[in-house]
């Protein structure tokens, strides 16, 4: 069965992917509307859908119809996808259908205006488990557009609604919210010029009743880095629905004749299995669709920025290095201050060239000692900045984001570059290139330490700096083929499918405390896999939140993503680097299983199923006397299979590990915690 098909009578697509449909037609007034996304239905099955709802319940009411884009246009009065001022000053699109194109799973639904030189193309691309959608627009005219969202979203009818998101702030990312949809509008956005820890650009809505393994969820995720906004309306007649894309409110810009523009990716997921069938099918799509490179394994990272801070030198580095590499570190990263005047985060943000001082024989000695250490080597940059204070800013103030005649607001004593000025994207361009190509560099730490102000000038900006710092690092990738990225912004700042889809992971919080990091790491996982999920091991005493945890606890917990080491190993106890070096050999054991196989979140762990091995990481924080963990019961098993405990020899029969759990040996005190590695013996069949 194609996974797009058409029916000319009904003028129906249906859009199936292996688990779900979706399916579009036209409206009463000949506007694209939504008239299915959920279980998979029949061509002959979708052509019979209602449709033509008619006029509203009254005359303060419109049709109850699922716009694909809502426009300003006619009976329509939820928040617009698409806010269009044409010359004249007349708003909205009416919709003529013009033609559609197949190819492949991507289906281009083509519409003009009925009274306006102006085209709209809708996108519709089925990705495994996934829909996604984009919008292209075109004009002969100018056009003044204050909103120009992705697509729109609409789930069937429900008794209730209950939304899922995330919010947080610098160094508390990815706190997860479950809560009633309230009748009325809620909006999730970033204004801050990216993706941001205050927010992130996805949404899962269910009917108040889907558990982490049952019930249905319907989630959207938005490819993009910069500003953005969800718009979710319940109405009081009771229909929930969505709308999403780059920008946030306010913005102004133009489509001028002869543009052409197009909307970044809103994707759709529809699970029949919950919130975790929504999450795996969010990380195989990230898999199989957005990462560059899905199939590596990603290496032990060693990066000092918790060790030495801005104190960088090519002493200290060697010898952690040195230390890093017998721990078992695959990936030495020198995180900020290697460059110009660079000694704390007052100056020397642009002057991309090795501190003299810091470095009198440049980065090569550095770089052969850690690659002679057999190690990769990885440097830290902030390309899109620069401080005040630097030869950079005294020779081209005119290069940064401002607006004429106001103040430059400075976060971070840094200010950021525009890179939509061509002049500023090929300077970045010229010192990243010659940087990767003269030095045996393998990795950039990618980051961004600031929100955008007085972003300008003229409000495309927002919207153009992210698309040139979309295509220096394509650039980049494409010209070295070796080089790996990770996305960090202050931590999890910029955590999105646009970044992933040109990076290998992302650094997801300036907040390494293990304690802290179990949540963070539960609302990154709704939507983004394990490999992609940059945690390290640090001190104890934490240096953020001055928790102290034991080593072992801090290890099983970054273990459940892409393990790194960021502690002072120079004041490590011999104790703690060995315990350490076997942690990482036992990870690097496992890895294949987290990174690769298919993640499950437990009731205080989580589990990795590949074909031949499980693997579960449990944790407990803080213990209260008298109340016992409940045995940890595993998912996705083979009933009739036995699992050996590859530690133990014991032997557990799948069913019973499903139904009545593992009994763990956790308590004693807080922080305890347990690694279990189950392979399947096949004599149970
Ligand atoms: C913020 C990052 O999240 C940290 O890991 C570190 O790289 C600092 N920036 C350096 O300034």
């Amino acid at each position: 069965m194609p996974s797009v098909t058409f029916d000319a009578a009904s003028r129906t697509w249906l859009l199936r992917t292996p688990a779900s449909s979706y399916v579009l037609g036209l409206g009463h007034d000949g506007t694209p509307v939504g008239l299915h996304w959920g279980p998979v239905l029949t061509l002959e099955q979708a052509a019979a859908l209602p449709r033509g709802f008619g006029g509203g319940a009254s005359s303060f009411d419109g049709p109850e119809e699922a716009d694909e884009l809502v426009t300003e246009a006619g009976a329509r009065f939820t928040a617009p996808s698409l806010q269009l001022v044409f010359p004249g000053e007349a708003r909205g699109v009416v919709w003529v259908y013009r033609d559609h194109a197949i190819d492949d799973g991507h289906l281009v639904v083509r519409f003009a205006d009925a009274h306006q030189p102006f085209e709209i193309d809708l996108h519709y691309r089925v990705r495994g488990e996934v829909i996604e959608r984009w919008s292209v627009l075109r004009s002969g005219v100018p056009v003044t557009v204050l909103r120009c969202d992705s697509a729109s979203w609409s789930v069937p009818r429900l008794e209730d609604y209950r939304l899922s998101h995330v919010v947080g702030g610098w160094a508390s990312e990815n706190g997860l919210r479950r809560t009633e949809l309230t009748v009325g509008e809620t909006v999730l956005t970033s204004r801050r010029g990216l993706s941001s820890h205050h927010a992130n650009p996805w949404v899962m809505v269910d009917g108040g009743e889907a558990t982490e393994r049952h019930g249905e969820v319907w989630s959207t995720a938005l490819a993009w880095s910069g500003s953005w906004r969800i718009t979710l309306t319940r109405t009081p007649s009771g229909r929930a629905t969505w709308t999403g894309g780059f920008g946030h409110e306010g913005l102004v810009r133009t489509l001028e004749p002869g543009q052409e523009w197009t909307t970044p990716v809103f994707a759709g997921h529809y699970s029949a299995e919950g919130y975790g069938g929504a999450s795996r099918g969010w990380h195989a799509f990230v898999a199989d669709h957005v990462l560059p490179e899905p199939d590596e394994l990603r290496p032990v990272v060693y990066n000092a920025w918790e060790a030495v801070g801005f104190e960088v030198g090519e002493d200290n580095q060697r010898r952690l290095a040195k230390l890093a590499a017998d721990v078992g570190a695959e990936l030495f990263v020198m995180d900020d201050a290697w460059f110009g005047g660079r000694t704390s985060d007052r100056a020397g943000l642009g002057d991309w060239w090795p501190n003299p001082e810091r470095f009198p024989d440049g980065l090569a000695p550095l770089i052969d000692e850690v690659h002679r250490l057999g190690m990769r080597f990885g440097l830290w940059v902030e390309p899109e900045m620069v401080n005040p204070d630097s030869d950079l800013y005294r020779e081209h103030p005119d290069w940064v984001l401002h607006q004429p005649g106001r103040p430059r607001t400075e976060l971070r004593n840094q200010l950021v570059l525009n890179f939509a000025l061509p002049e500023v994207a090929d300077w970045a361009h010229g010192w990243l290139d010659k940087l990767v190509t003269e030095h045996e560099i393998d990795f950039l730490k990618w980051d961004f330490n600031r929100a955008l102000t007085e972003a300008g000038p003229g409000d495309e900006v927002w919207i153009e700096h992210v698309r040139a710092v979309y295509a220096l690092i394509d650039r980049l990738r494409a010209d070295h083929a070796g080089l790996r990225i990770e996305a960090c912004a202050g931590g999890g700042g910029r955590t999105d499918l646009g970044m992933l889809a040109r990076t290998d992971q992302v650094w997801a919080s300036d907040n390494t405390d293990a304690h802290d990091r179990i949540g963070i790491q539960r609302g990154f996982s709704q939507i983004y896999p394990a490999r992609v999920m940059a945690s390290w091991v640090s001190d104890s005493p934490n240096p953020t939140t001055g928790r102290r945890v034991p080593l072992r606890f801090r290890f099983h917990v970054s273990m459940a993503g892409a393990l790194g080491i960021g502690g002072n190993l120079l004041e490590w106890s011999s104790e703690d680097l060995s315990e350490a070096a076997a942690l990482v050999r036992i990870y690097k054991d496992i890895r294949p299983v987290v990174h690769l196989g298919r993640q499950d979140r437990l009731a205080y762990g989580v589990q990795y199923t590949s074909a031949d091995r499980v693997v579960v990481l449990a944790w407990q924080g803080p213990s209260a006397y008298g109340t016992p963990l409940a045995p940890l019961r595993l998912t996705g098993l083979d009933p009739q299979e036995r699992y050996e405990d590859e530690d133990t020899g014991a032997i557990h029969h799948g069913a019973l590990l499903m139904s009545h759990g593992l009994t763990l040996a956790l308590g004693g005190g807080d922080y305890t915690s347990v690694l279990i590695r189950l392979r399947p013996t096949r004599s149970g069949r």
